[in-house]
């Protein structure tokens, strides 16, 4: 079968990855991909917004399945716009992917179907949420309703900061449109786990756990970035938090969605907070995580084709959903610089090393060809990642292989999976 994928991260270049070892695959475009996944597939100059181009190109490749990977074409309906044009695709159509489209949708729907949460209120107009700053305690979090780029969630620690932050979000838009209406959560602490899921609008198979490092510095420390590194499974996400979460948070999120009319099929991806009062959902993703697919699609055993065709066609209970009983461990390579201003348009050595090394993967973010080369064209650069027995094993590993590869402004984290040691 042929298969188009959309998107141009190392979320797309993992699903590539894994769509390249189905025995059913022939042949695979991306749509626009980048220089890595272009070793694997057929890049086409698409952007994931050119809804028209994307399904029109899928008409004429009579394209068996297209996978979307990213948030922005699904919150918009691709999905639907693919379907209407007799394709079949995989993720959740429009009225679904608001789930993490929309903020204060996905908090009223937690507070309605009584799945745990941090407290929260919406606000339509900056005036009405500047008065209720006034009687709040901090620290609190704000939140852009919209897609943000991962960016719109504000934790502040004293009124002025929070007054500041409505001001930037709500008044000068410094999220567009995304900040048209405004979430006020209480801030939670605990561990952050992140659980990917499949669903086909009734029943759902969560994969196995992972941790992402959202900040661009070491011991967490310096601005918020699309991730700097990933490991799984995570030993803080015990069979008890699993429990717990599958009656609680997981199937009745499922249900919730179905019985309000949006019947979700895709990926679910709940950010969830361990809690000393139990496990909260922090936010939902309609999509793979970044950097996270790469480090649990490369531990799935299933054929993903399979999974993705069950979850469309509502057969998912037939699966069983198997990961590798190991660890594994990505480290993001960035341009240093990131996540504000980076130079780019270098040269990338080292990437042969990966070939024929089992365990070990070169997934590329930000990069592009140039001539004969592969040059850096992006802040997150590349996701290295490096499987392990267990994930002591699998962190160094994956540091090693860091080294296998330069480029002028390298810059990562030295401290990826470090809290492993805590567990
Ligand atoms: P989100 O985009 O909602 O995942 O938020 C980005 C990051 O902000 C999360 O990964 C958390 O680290 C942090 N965050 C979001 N909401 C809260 C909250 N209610 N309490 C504490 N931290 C939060
Ligand atoms: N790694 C967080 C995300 O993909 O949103």
């Amino acid at each position: 079968m042929k298969v188009l994928i959309v998107g141009s991260g190392g979320r797309e270049h993992a699903i590539a990855a894994s769509v390249a070892k189905s025995s059913r695959v022939d042949k695979i475009y991306c749509a626009p991909g980048n220089a890595g996944i272009g070793q694997l597939a057929e890049c086409v100059p698409i952007g994931a917004m050119e809804f028209d181009k994307i399904v029109g190109f899928a008409k004429e490749k009579e394209i068996d399945l297209t996978i979307v990977g990213m948030d922005d074409p699904l919150v918009g309906g691709l999905i639907d716009e693919l379907e209407a044009a007799g394709l079949r695709a995989f993720g959740p159509r429009k009225n679904a992917a608001i789930l993490e489209g929309s903020k204060a949708f996905s908090k009223d729907l937690m507070k309605k179907y009584g799945i745990p949460t941090a407290a929260y209120e919406n606000f339509d107009h900056p005036q009405d949420a500047l008065a209720y700053l006034e009687k709040a305690d901090f620290p609190l979090v704000l939140k852009a309703d919209g897609l943000a780029l991962g960016k719109g969630v504000l934790i502040c620690q004293s009124l002025e900061e929070a007054k500041e932050g409505v001001k930037a979000i709500m008044l000068d838009k410094q999220f567009g449109t995304a900040g048209n209406r405004l979430v006020i959560e209480e801030f939670m602490q605990g561990r952050e786990v992140s659980v990917l899921s499949y669903v086909d609008g009734k029943t759902i198979k969560t994969m196995t756990s992972a941790q992402d490092h959202k900040r661009a510095g070491d011991g967490d420390t310096g601005l918020n970035t699309g991730g700097m590194g990933t490991f799984s499974p995570s030993p803080f996400y015990t069979p008890e938090v699993d429990d717990f979460c599958q009656k609680h948070i997981y199937q009745p999120t499922v249900e919730a969605m179905a019985a309000e009319g949006r019947p979700f099929q895709g990926i679910i991806f709940f950010g969830l907070m361990l809690t000393e009062k139990g496990p909260k959902v922090l936010e939902y993703n309609a999509r793979f995580g970044d950097p996270e697919a790469q480090v649990v699609l490369p531990r799935m055993k299933n054929d993903i084709i399979e999974v993705m065709e069950a979850c469309i066609d509502g057969r998912l209970e037939e699966i069983d959903l198997q990961f590798e009983d190991n660890a594994a461990v990505c480290v993001v390579l960035a341009s240093q610089g990131y996540p504000v201003q980076y130079e780019k348009g270098f040269v990338i050595s080292g990437l042969e090393q990966f070939e024929g090394k089992d365990g070990y993967y070169c997934f590329h973010a930000g990069t592009s060809r140039s001539g004969e080369d592969i040059v850096t064209n992006g802040g997150r650069v590349l996701g290295i990642t490096a499987k392990g027995r267990d994930l002591k094993e699998a962190r160094a590993n994956a540091y090693q292989a860091t080294e296998w590869i330069s480029f002028d402004n390298k810059y990562m984290r030295q401290d990826i999976g470090k809290a492993i040691d805590e567990a």
